[in-house]
């Protein structure tokens, strides 16, 4: 049984992470998608919200389960008896972030290995981060999110 887990703060969840979601679900058993609670950050929407986004939006596919999590990301993968993590690799620049966490997670616990997928090249420049600043700044975001998000971003910032 090939369980990953892809972790993240999906605040809020765009086309790009669907597209990895939709691939690890083809290549893996089940695709396990944490949404990490991090007192330090201060996110838009809640933890419950973002869980409930990507349940939604991922309800129709069957090998997909959405859950939150707390503390340390090796410890996560332990308990969700995960064998990997998997990373979306947009661009060169995710590329020295990425290789640090993955060889420390590795560093903290040794079978942590971390899997990275690039999603389709139309999402290379989507990030939450600028999907929040357009959003907040009245402008169209339609096609980097799911229309459910997209919705939901309009109201809460209305
Ligand atoms: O979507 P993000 O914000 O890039 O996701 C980052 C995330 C949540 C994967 C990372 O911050 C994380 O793993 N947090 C859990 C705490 C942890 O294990 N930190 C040490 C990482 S080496």
């Amino acid at each position: 049984m090939r369980r990953v887990l892809y972790p993240g703060s999906f605040d809020p969840i765009t086309n790009g992470h669907l597209d990895v979601i939709n691939r690890a679900a083809r290549l893996f058993n089940e695709v396990v998608v944490g949404v990490a609670i991090n007192e330090d950050k201060q996110p838009l929407f809640t933890t419950v919200e973002r869980v409930d986004l990507l349940k939604e939006v991922t309800k129709d596919i069957k090998n997909v389960k959405v859950v939150s999590f707390s503390g340390l990301l090796i410890d996560a993968v332990d308990n969700l008896k995960a064998f990997a993590v998997i990373r979306g690799l947009r661009a060169v620049s995710d590329f020295e972030f990425e290789f640090q966490m993955a060889l420390m997670n590795r560093e903290l616990s040794e079978e942590c290995e971390t899997i990275f997928m690039m999603p389709s090249t139309k999402y290379s420049f989507v990030s939450s981060r600028l999907i929040k600043e357009i959003a907040n700044n009245n402008g169209d975001v339609t096609s980097f999110v799911p229309k459910l998000v997209d919705d939901t971003l309009k109201n809460k910032l209305k």
